[in-house]
Formats: structure tokens, C-alpha cells, sequence
């Protein structure tokens, strides 16, 4: 045993820092453009097992480097092998912004496009999805020593993010898995320095693809190694190398050496709780961590980070990290205003309109006893639909310059949905023309136009109902919403059954049913649209004759469709 060849004090201190603490190799990624990539990034993390929850949280302490204040590009690393089903963390900001945030968003992908919010993939994955603590995320002007070769140039700005990602091992997307007892975690980053954010750094913002080349690459990623008992945010040293990571296969065993600097900074964590102490461990360039240059707010946040006994909890409700952690939450937080999400909500507003109310209304203006007698039902149910038809178009059209890429549900559902509105249009005028043509004959079409009618509505109203859960609408807004399409099927149920029952009696009943004044007023709404219908038909009873026509197609099909479905029985 190896114990038995050193004195008894110094073996009683090595056994007493066993049992205080697990072995600990500090874990750093550091990676300067021309290092073999093109990055300029950095980050460290330890893997902390937190009892009271039982699961394994990963702190995370990102670096990215900006050169010349710029305020372009962004930053971002994955747990997982590529960057489908990766959870991603991205960072972006302008270091010449007057509060100096800086956006952390945690995304995932379901191909190689660009990642999404995780919330709105929940199409791809909606299984555990791990609680992300954003304690700061920041940007200071760079104090260090790192000096690019290729830019000439020491870094003009530091962008900070400390993050804490709770349960990080329950993420079930990534392929391979992400395990809290490995040494060879796979994982990913890329960069990107060219993207003009044009002033939206909000959450949900998108973003373009990472540099060509050598803008991303693949990391094996020891956290077996990096747990420790205390939890806390690692140095970085981004002088040094990587350590307990490698870029090509699994990462060597700790060395002596790196386990004695492991002892070192949790021996500090533990004795000193001094709040300078806790940040540093690695080297030099640490010192302007720990003291920030810029303002008292940020600087009471930054040197406060979770120590033995201070907890995240109550760093994060201290009020100076609200700039840092409240805008950049990434699920829960408020949504900044701009106009891609103003967009979706007028999408939302053009596709719910028709569905809600305008097929609906059109549907029963065609076998309402008001509109049927009046003989203004054919005019009102292709005005109405066509109105809402347009307004799908315009609904459409704005989802489609809005999508970045066509890969959920909701948005396949969207487009068969037209497909399906473009055959009802045909449908139903190339039935008007046959049917006016031949006064009155019974085409398919219309049947089909009846039963392809009844298929898209339910569909519609899921799609809608779908993108209000997309966009965030409240539980109160959806259960509206099918609560209205419920009673509209309902409702209209009964006017098509009544319509059924009316129908034999409806030639004699029709004039007398409306009043005049009645008829008269719809007459006005409907305008002169039906010139089409009139080419054919130049006077009033022979339309209202071909509207009692229309009515009798549509009863011989409902009666067809019945002994068709009494057949099968
Ligand atoms: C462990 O989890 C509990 C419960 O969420 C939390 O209050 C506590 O701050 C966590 N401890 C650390 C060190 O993160
Ligand atoms: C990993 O998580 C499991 C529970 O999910 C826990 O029992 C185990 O101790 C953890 N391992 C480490 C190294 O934290
Ligand atoms: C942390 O930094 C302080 C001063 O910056 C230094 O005296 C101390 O030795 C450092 N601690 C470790 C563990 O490196």
C-alpha cells in the first residue's frame, strides 16, 4: 500500500481529505481561433451532486472572448455528440451595451438546422428537460493576459455566463446519453463570429449557422472526475490547455498533479468561504474574475458565487442579479417583443379567426332557415369562406416567411390544411358551375366538398390549438378555444340535422319564413358577388329554384351517405 511509504501525519491527511472530499480534477475547455478551430471560447464545470434533490447538477462557467467591442457572433456548447437532441447553451450579446447583458438560451435541434428554444421542440423531445439556473450572464472588458496572435490584439471584452443546469442527466435526447459517472461525456461546441444580431438579442432569437470549417468541433468530456462535494463555478485559466477533456478520444486519467490542484481549490472552497477565494485555483488570468471591473451591482453578484454556505438560491434572489439572470432565463422568462414573435401572433390571429368562426359561420349560413329561405345561402357560405380563406392564405404566408424550417407537426398539419382548402375552393366552384350548368345536377364534388369539410375542421381547430400551446397561450385561452369548437359543432349538428328535417317543406315555407326587411338586409350584405351565379340564372326564382336544388343535393347525400354507413352495418 501505498500509504505505508509516507509518514503517519501526512497519510492521515490524505485520508482525511478523501473522506471530506472526492477526488476532483479541475475541468477546463479553452480554445483561442488558430488552436486548431475557430473559437474563441472557454468554459469549466464541475458536477455536483446535490442530496436534497438526489440529482447530479452541473456547473457551468462560460467564457467568450470578443476582440475590437464587437458585438457579432455567438458562442455555444452541447451535451452530446451532435447536434441533434443536444442540449445546447448559446450565448450572444453586444459588449457595448449600456448594462452589458448577455443572453444565455438553452436549445435542442431535432436535425442539423439551426436549435430551438427547448420549449418549442417539445414535438421532438418532451421528456425531462433539465431546470437551467442562470446566476449571471454578462460581459466585462477583458483584464487577462491572453494575447491573439492572429488578431494582434488582446480580447477587448469577456463574456460571462454562470449557469447552473439541475439534473442535467435526466436530458434523455442526446444520442449516446448523458451520464453524471462518466469520463468520456460526449459533447459539442461551435462559433460562430460573423451573425448581426440587428440589436434582437432575445431568447428565442434565431440564429445562423456556425462558422464553416472549423467552427465546431467534438469534445469527450471526463465528468466522473470533475464531481466534487462542494458546489461552486471552476476557474478558468485561459492561458492553460484543456484538462480532463480531449478533442479526440476519451480524456486520459487525472494526474497526481491534477488531483493536488483539485484538493487545492476544494480545500479553499471548504476552509476559506472568503468569496475572492472562491473563483480561482488554476492560475494568473483568474484574478479579474473574481473583481470585476464594471459596476458595484454586478460586482456584489459575481464575487458571490455559491460557496459552501452560500447557496444559488439566494444569490439569485439577491437584486443584483436580475439583470444578469431574469432577462436570460430561458423557459419562463417574459418574452422580449420583436417582430419574428409579433409575426407568430399574427399568424396565430389570421388562421384562428377562420377557424373558429369564419368555416363555422359558413357552414351554418348555408342551412340556417333564415339564409336557405332567403335564397341567400350559397352567396353567404362562399363569401364567408372565401374571406376566411384569404385570411388563411395571409396566415400561411406569414408562417412560412417566419419558419426557418419546415420540421414540426403543427407545421406539416398547416400545410396539408391548405392543400386541403385549395381542393375545397376547386370542389366547391367547380360544383356551382356544373351544378348551375346542368340546373341542378348532383356532382360528386359536392359530396366529397362536404365530407373533406368535416375532416379539415376538427383538423384546423387541433392546429390552432397547437400553435397557441407553441406560442405559450395560457390554459384559460385554449380551453376557450375548444370549448367554442365544441359548442360550433354542436351547434351546427342541429341547424344541418333541422335543415334535413325542413328541407321537404322548405319550397312552400321559403318565401314566408324571413322578413322582408330581413332578407333585404342580407341581400345588401352579399352585395352583387354572385354575378356568377346569375350568368347562368338571370332571374330570382331561377335561383332560388337552383338554391332548393342545392339543398335537395345535399339531402340526397346526406340520405346516400346514411344508407351507405346502415349498409356497412
Ligand atoms: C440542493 O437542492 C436544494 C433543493 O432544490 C436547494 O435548496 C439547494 O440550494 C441545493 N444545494 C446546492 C448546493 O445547490
Ligand atoms: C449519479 O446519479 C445517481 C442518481 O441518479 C446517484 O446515485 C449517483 O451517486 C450519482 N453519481 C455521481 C458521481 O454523482
Ligand atoms: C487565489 O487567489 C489568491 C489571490 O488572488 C491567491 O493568494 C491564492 O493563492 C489563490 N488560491 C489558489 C487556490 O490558487
Amino acid at each position: 500500500m501505498r500509504g505505508s511509504f509516507l509518514s503517519l501525519p501526512a497519510t492521515l491527511a490524505i485520508l482525511l481529505l478523501s473522506t471530506l472530499t472526492i477526488a476532483y480534477r479541475p475541468l477546463q475547455f479553452v480554445k483561442h481561433t488558430g488552436q486548431s478551430g475557430r473559437a474563441d471560447q472557454a468554459f469549466s464545470m464541475v458536477n455536483y451532486f446535490n442530496e436534497t434533490t438526489q440529482q447530479s447538477d452541473l456547473y457551468v462557467h462560460m467564457w467568450m472572448f470578443r476582440y475590437k467591442s464587437s458585438n457579432k457572433g455567438w458562442a455555444s456548447l452541447g451535451l452530446g455528440p451532435r447536434m441533434k437532441g443536444a442540449l445546447m447553451f448559446i450565448i450572444y450579446g453586444d459588449p457595448n451595451s449600456e448594462d452589458k447583458g448577455m443572453t444565455l438560451t438553452v436549445r435542442t435541434v431535432d436535425g442539423h438546422h439551426p436549435p430551438r428554444p427547448t420549449d418549442e421542440m417539445k414535438e421532438f423531445y418532451s421528456g425531462d428537460v433539465p431546470e437551467v439556473e442562470v446566476v449571471t450572464a454578462h460581459f466585462e472588458d477583458y483584464t487577462g493576459d491572453w494575447y491573439s496572435e492572429q488578431m494582434q490584439a488582446k480580447p477587448s471584452h469577456l463574456g460571462i455566463a454562470d449557469f447552473i443546469v439541475r439534473g442535467y442527466d435526466r436530458w434523455g435526447a442526446a444520442e449516446l446519453g448523458v451520464s453524471n459517472e462518466t469520463t468520456k461525456q460526449a459533447m459539442i461546441w461551435s462559433s460562430n463570429f460573423r451573425q448581426d444580431f440587428e440589436g434582437d438579442f432575445s431568447v428565442d432569437r434565431a440564429i445562423d449557422m456556425h462558422q464553416f470549417g472549423l467552427g465546431f468541433g467534438f469534445l469527450w468530456v471526463d465528468l466522473l472526475n470533475a464531481r466534487s462535494d462542494v458546489a461552486f463555478f471552476g476557474a478558468i485559466n485561459e492561458l492553460n490547455d484543456h484538462t480532463g477533456i480531449s478533442e479526440t478520444a476519451e480524456p486520459k486519467p487525472p494526474t497526481e498533479d491534477e488531483l493536488k490542484k483539485g484538493d487545492e481549490i476544494i480545500a479553499a472552497q471548504i476552509g476559506g468561504g472568503s468569496t475572492s477565494e472562491v473563483d480561482n485555483g488554476t492560475g494568473e488570468g483568474d484574478s479579474k474574475e473574481a473583481v470585476p471591473e464594471d459596476s458595484g451591482d454586478k460586482a456584489a453578484d459575481e464575487s458571490t458565487p455559491p460557496a459552501t454556505d452560500a447557496t444559488p438560491d439566494s444569490d439569485t434572489t439577491t437584486p443584483g442579479a436580475d439583470d444578469g439572470s431574469k432577462v436570460e432565463e430561458p423557459v419562463k422568462s417574459v418574452k422580449q417583443w420583436n417582430i419574428r414573435s409579433m409575426m407568430w401572433h399574427l399568424h396565430g390571429f389570421f388562421m384562428t379567426i377562420p377557424f373558429v368562426v369564419g368555416y363555422p359561420l359558413a357552414v351554418y349560413l348555408l342551412r340556417s332557415p333564415r339564409t336557405s329561405a332567403a335564397g341567400t345561402a350559397f352567396n353567404y357560405h362562399w363569401t364567408v369562406n372565401s374571406l376566411s380563406s384569404i385570411s388563411v392564405s395571409i396566415g400561411a404566408l406569414i408562417g412560412f416567411v417566419n419558419s426557418r424550417s419546415i420540421s414540426i407537426t403543427h407545421q406539416y398539419i398547416g400545410i396539408l390544411i391548405v392543400c386541403a382548402l385549395t381542393v375545397q375552393l376547386v370542389l366547391g366552384w367547380r360544383h356551382h358551375v356544373v351544378f348551375v350548368a346542368t340546373g341542378g345536377r348532383k356532382t360528386w364534388m359536392s359530396t366529397v366538398h362536404v365530407i373533406l369539410g368535416r375532416v379539415v375542421f376538427p383538423v384546423g381547430i387541433i392546429n390552432v390549438v397547437s400553435g397557441l400551446m407553441l406560442r405559450h397561450y395560457g390554459w384559460p385561452v385554449i380551453s376557450l378555444c375548444i370549448a367554442l369548437a365544441v359548442v360550433e359543432v354542436v351547434v351546427l349538428t342541429l341547424v344541418v340535422g333541422q335543415a334535413r328535417k325542413r328541407r321537404p317543406g322548405a319550397m312552400q315555407k321559403g318565401p314566408t319564413a324571413p322578413t322582408a326587411d330581413e332578407a333585404e338586409e342580407y341581400f345588401q350584405l352579399g352585395g352583387d358577388d354572385d354575378d356568377e351565379f346569375s350568368d347562368d340564372d338571370d332571374d330570382e326564382t331561377g335561383r332560388l329554384n337552383a338554391e332548393e336544388r342545392v339543398k335537395k343535393e345535399a339531402e340526397r347525400d346526406e340520405q346516400r351517405k346514411k344508407l351507405a354507413k346502415l349498409d356497412r352495418v
